[in-house]
């Protein structure tokens, strides 16, 4: 069983697509385990998106995540990480496969709908930074 960090960004949640979103994650079987929208403020983001914080796109990047609410979701399942990433689609959505979340929903690199884990310990760092107490419930 694996976990990870999804996020239902600010520009579906405007676009008032995160439910066809959430149904894409439920017909793929990934189990919701928790789920909260969120207003992240700009040094929130900053935080989520550490890792990127020399990247040229980290201002513009921070600032759309911190523009207005997003879901941040856990997902539960036998490899979470991938299957998740795998119904993402590529981070640039004019890339991205067809049928796949960031083709069908995204407008952009930056404004490409959905986030995801990419490796079993940046989903660790990401599930504890919305969630600190999950490991304490219940996995039913
Ligand atoms: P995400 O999966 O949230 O992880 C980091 C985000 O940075 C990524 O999706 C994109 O939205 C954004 N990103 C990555 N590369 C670029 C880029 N070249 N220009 C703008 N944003 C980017």
């Amino acid at each position: 069983m694996e976990r990870t960090l999804a996020i239902i960004k600010p520009d579906a949640v405007a676009r008032r697509i995160a439910g066809r979103i959430l149904q894409r994650i439920e017909e793929a079987g990934l189990q919701i385990r928790a789920m909260r929208l969120v207003r992240l403020s700009k040094v929130e983001a900053e935080g989520f998106y550490a890792v990127h914080r020399e990247r040229p796109f980290f201002p513009g990047l921070t600032e759309f995540m911190s523009s207005g609410p997003a879901i941040v979701l856990v997902l539960e399942g036998e490899e979470a990480i991938g299957r998740w990433r795998r119904l993402m689609g590529a981070t640039d959505p004019a890339t991205a496969d067809g049928g796949t979340i960031r083709k069908d929903f995204g407008s952009s690199i930056e404004r490409n709908a959905t986030h995801g884990s990419d490796a079993p310990e940046t989903a660790a760092f990401e599930v504890g930074y919305f969630f600190p107490g999950i490991e304490l419930a219940s996995a039913g």
